[in-house]
């Protein structure tokens, strides 16, 4: 029985090998196998995956970078789509545990060209992974002229797995440059979300300027951990002596570094269950509690996460800022909320009242929203994930080989408003150098409908901008609509004082019962309101005088006609422009 065994597994290598195929495949029993490359070279091996898989172990012999089994759902009844292993001249063999012989995956492993085809929803404006899994920005950091983004990243698929950093560069914020992995998982754990600071100072002894990663290691325990690049981030030395930071707390993760100045120290804010607790350090090795912020306050519903700390210029001083993600905001998923106080280099000390809190975003699309450390000219610089662990997580979703996006990156300021500090977020500057302007009028009336006399593809990015005045309607806005008759309707409701953008007829919402829905912001009560509204292939960004949104939107084909409206009444379009952007 044994002998026939071994036959049939030589015989299934033979084939393999024998239909011209660059690799051979050995199955070992137990839904086991070995791929041999067959030249010891720089090669791509595409392994074929399916989302609604279960995973499968695969273990690249000798790699140096790949230290660990990475899950991977190969493809049992249909190939979904393709992911890409990278193998050097030293990496030849892969073995692959939990695939049963007779899955689909073994005919459809390729070797070289990128075999998926092109996707309709990547987007123009907003930052799209080349392919895999995104979740939150990590790492920001400008450096030497470079933007660099870090991110939670999936290499072996499109769903959350195998955190990893995946990494790219840009020089202004719009166009992005792909680069290779940054930080693959390891015996430690993987590779949570974190952040990167420039040592000027080498406190860590590992080089002046050393670009330094700060980030949780997800094991048996969330710990603390570092590595450090000297060649602008293009490869990282994990710290021998992780983890830097450890603790019996089940949730301890998402450390976001800075430098106090007054204090001569490193903080560390981290996520810790209910709370935030802010950790101290002299060289980024060697962290002391300080103190523990938020049970109390704001809004709970699952853990928070994602902490970021930041001072800022309020009123002729300076307020600090503390960024608090939080996974279940129990309407509608996941949300930022902030809150503005003082910070001494120990303790946050809130200014506002414990019920109160005030949110960066009010879409459904914009989480895990940190800001960029050692921005020039002292901007401050945020970007989130656009994307909500409410059905963003899920086995079906409207993209196949890459899943999920970044919001725009936005400007933050403080302003007063209602006699507290307000965080105002606005698109970069940078977008404006993409901007061709289409159309622009002024003083349009409008009563029940006006469409906008402009010839729109639906196949780029639109940049509208408009200044509105309604003292008489009940509610006025714009309608961004497709031949399909697929529509957002982006309005400003005087009768309940809300600023909403409703996407229950946008597009496919099928993939997920809470995707469908109206968002709510707070809209001033002044008698003019201006509004940016920015619209990609795959999500509508409002940004209004107090508030702003993010909305995934999934349209069978780009929006491509512009209403103005008006609900019960008049109301005047005191200017408007539209412009494509385009890259
Ligand atoms: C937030 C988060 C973080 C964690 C990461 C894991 O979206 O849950 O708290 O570090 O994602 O991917």
């Amino acid at each position: 029985m044994r002998d026939i065994k071994r036959l049939c597994i030589i015989l299934a290598a033979i084939a393999m090998a024998a239909c011209g195929k660059p690799f051979s495949v050995e199955f070992t029993g137990d839904d086991s196998a070995t791929i041999r490359m067959s030249k010891a070279q720089e090669q791509t091996l595409w392994i074929p995956v399916d989302n609604r898989a279960g995973e499968v172990q695969l273990t690249v012999v000798g790699s140096e970078e790949i230290t660990v089994p990475l899950n991977v759902r190969m493809a049992v009844e249909r190939v979904q789509y393709w992911m890409p292993l990278h193998l050097n001249a030293a990496t030849q063999e892969i073995t692959i545990k939990g695939c049963p012989q007779q899955s689909v995956a073994w005919e459809a492993l390729k070797v070289g060209e990128n075999p998926n085809a092109e996707q309709k929803y990547r987007q123009v404006a907003h930052y799209t992974p080349q392919i895999g899994w995104i979740n939150d920005p990590n790492g920001m950091v400008y450096h030497n002229g470079e933007w660099h983004l870090f991110h939670q990243y999936n290499p072996m698929g499109s769903r959350w797995g195998n955190m990893s950093w995946g990494h790219a560069v840009s020089r202004d914020l719009v166009k992005w440059e792909y680069l290779p992995t940054a930080l693959y998982p390891d015996q430690i754990g993987a590779i949570f979300s974190g952040s990167c600071v420039i040592d000027k100072n080498n406190t860590a002894g590992f080089g002046k300027d050393a670009m330094v990663a700060i980030y949780t290691s997800a094991g048996r325990k969330q710990t603390q951990s570092i590595a450090y690049s000297t060649d602008n981030g293009r490869t990282f030395t994990k710290y021998d002596k992780n983890p830097v930071l450890t603790s019996e707390q089940a949730d301890f993760r998402d450390p976001k570094v800075s430098w106090h100045e007054p204090t001569q120290r490193w903080i560390m804010p981290l996520a810790c269950g209910n709370a935030m607790e802010f950790y101290s350090s002299p060289n980024l090795r060697d962290w002391q509690f300080e103190s523990r912020f938020g049970e109390v306050y704001g809004c709970h519903g699952g853990v928070w996460e994602c902490p970021d700390l930041i001072e800022m210029p309020y009123k002729g001083g300076t307020k600090w800022v503390l960024f608090c993600s939080l996974t279940k905001n129990p309407d509608h998923g996941s949300s930022v909320q902030y809150f503005v106080g003082d910070f001494d280099g120990h303790t946050f000390t809130c200014d506002t009242p414990k019920e109160y809190t005030d949110f960066l975003g009010w879409g459904r699309d914009n989480y895990a929203t940190v800001t960029w450390s050692n921005a020039p000219e002292g901007r401050t610089i945020a970007l989130g994930w656009q994307n909500n662990w409410l059905y963003g997580g899920d086995e079906e979703f409207p993209t196949t080989d890459f899943r999920a996006y970044m919001s725009l990156p936005c400007e933050l300021t403080l302003i007063e408003y209602n006699g507290r500090a307000k965080l105002v977020s606005r698109p970069v500057k940078e977008f404006s150098a993409y901007l061709q302007g289409i159309y622009t009028q002024n003083n349009i009336d409008v009563t029940e409908q006006y469409a906008l006399p402009v010839e729109l593809s639906g196949e780029n990015a639109l940049w509208i901008e408009c200044v509105v005045e309604n003292a008489d309607a009940e509610a006025m806005g714009i309608k961004l609509s497709n031949d399909k008759g697929e529509q957002v309707v982006i309005s400003f409701d005087n009768s309940k004082q809300a600023f909403k953008v409703d996407r229950t007829q946008a597009g496919e919402s099928s993939f997920h019962e809470k995707f469908a829905g109206v968002v709510e912001a707070p809209m001033s009560a002044a008698k003019e309101q201006r509004l940016t509204i920015v619209v990609d292939r795959a999500s509508v960004e409002c940004f209004t005088d107090i508030s702003a949104t993010s909305d995934l939107v999934f349209p069978a084909q780009g929006y491509n006609h512009i209403t103005l409206y008006t609900a019960g009444g008049k109301a005047t379009v005191k200017e408007i422009k539209v412009s494509r952007l385009e890259k």
